[in-house]
């Protein structure tokens, strides 16, 4: 099956199969008057001016400008329950860390996930990616983290291999069980490292049901020395490395992302000039969730600080029920240049290539070039700065994933 997408009045893209950074970090490719032939989904040529030959099915954009699909890479998809009943506490001025210390947060969604059965969550998850879909999002990382059980975790897992197979968002999926210690546990903290260590991550490596392993690295959840243990674990039986740090406090998780060669460090709202030299050190990708820092009413991490130290960046939603509600990851490229003072071509690296880096498939996805997968956006837009400068309007007309139109227009 050819496609043509034509009357392309901009295309912006990085270029590549890798992360870019420092003075790349905002390089793009810009091209006007420009079409895209796909077939079966993946990208034959792209040329400019008339296009001849035969195709079986015509896209005319009309002058619109197309980028390459979103790539949300990190994102806490499965949950049971909501957390709205937080937000009175929030309001009273108690803290995200004195409500989890307290059995609620995190706690709370582990309970109503663990109590949701498989296809509720396949349901809800396939909302959510319906929505993010909407939004321009083409490929997204999820995780798990809402069990700190084994069946659990493992049901998380399941569910995202599900939706994998059931609707057009490509997953890829990250194990969170160092989510949080489970109130089981609670008295018994290397019991719960050791069932990660000893069970839970050999039995999700067998059955191959995950490519990442992530810790919260955080102050009264997972240590530095805990977290880079777990990692390494993980890292043992073939899962890549991704860490919460420096969300909080900064306990460290930087230097260890760096010093395991995690593939990205997450949050760092608080990353410190000894953990940016680190990330730097071992080509780690920042990947940033200005969204969470205004849902935790928080600070921003030093962005600018770190393309200077040349440290890829990528930004992501964060989608989870307690820091982070929120699935736009267009909200999340205004907030990059409004709050890190990114340029919108920085911005879109961030959320095409680097994100496609952070989750391991740059190789595929991230950018409009031959031989990757045909996932782009038709914008309601004729410039890249217009997508970021307008704040909370969803700009995606039309939607295109592996050459089909997925959202908008005919489908
Ligand atoms: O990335 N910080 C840790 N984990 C999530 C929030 C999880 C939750 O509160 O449910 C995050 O913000
Ligand atoms: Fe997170």
């Amino acid at each position: 099956m050819k496609t043509l997408v034509k009357n392309i009045g901009t295309l912006v893209t990085p270029l590549g199969n890798t992360a870019r950074k420092g003075i790349h970090q905002g390089e793009t490719e810009t091209i006007h008057d420009a079409w895209i032939l796909s077939e079966d989904g993946i990208i034959k040529e792209i040329g400019t001016g008339e296009f001849s030959g035969v195709v079986d099915e015509v896209i005319d954009v009309e002058g619109k400008l197309v980028t390459p699909g979103l790539v949300d890479s990190h994102t806490h998809l499965i949950f049971g329950g909501w957390r709205n009943n937080e937000m009175e506490q929030k309001l009273k001025g108690v803290s995200y860390l004195d409500i989890l210390a307290s059995g609620g947060g995190i706690h709370s969604t582990v309970k109503a996930t663990r109590e949701a059965s498989f296809e509720e969550l396949v349901e809800r998850g396939k909302a959510a990616l319906d929505e993010m879909l909407g939004y321009g999002t083409t490929s997204c990382e999820a995780k798990s983290g809402y069990g700190l059980d084994s069946e659990t975790e493992i049901k998380q897992l399941e569910v995202i291999r599900k939706l994998n197979e059931i609707q057009p968002v490509d997953l890829v999926a990250t194990f969170l069980g160092a989510h949080a210690l489970p109130k089981e546990y609670a008295d018994n903290r290397e019991g719960y490292i050791d069932l990660l260590c000893n069970e839970i991550i050999p039995k999700v490596a067998e059955e191959k049901l995950a490519e990442f392993c992530d810790v919260f690295c955080e102050e009264g959840v997972f240590t530095a020395e805990e977290s880079r243990r777990i990692l390494l674990k993980g890292q043992e039986y073939g899962l890549k490395s991704k860490i919460h740090a420096d969300e909080i406090y900064p306990i460290g998780g930087s230097v260890v992302a760096g010093d395991i060669g995690a593939v990205s460090a997450e949050h760092l709202i608080v990353c410190n000039d000894e953990g940016i030299e680190a990330l730097s050190g071992g080509n780690t990708i920042a990947c940033l969730l200005p969204a969470t820092s205004h849902y935790l009413n928080a600070g921003y991490a030093p962005a600018r600080k770190m393309i200077e130290n040349n440290v890829a960046v990528a930004l992501a939603t964060d989608y989870n029920p307690g820091t982070c509600p929120c699935l736009n990851l267009q909200l999340v490229m205004t907030l990059g240049c409004l709050k890190y003072r990114m340029t919108p071509e920085e911005v879109l690296n961030a959320v095409t290539i680097n994100g496609a880096a952070a989750i391991g498939r740059a190789d595929v996805v991230g950018s409009l070039e031959e031989g990757k997968q045909a996932d782009m956006v038709i914008w309601n837009a004729r410039e890249l700065s217009y997508i970021c400068y307008r704040m909370g309007s969803n700009l995606a007309d039309k939607v295109i994933k592996k050459g089909k139109i997925v959202k908008g227009g005919r489908q």
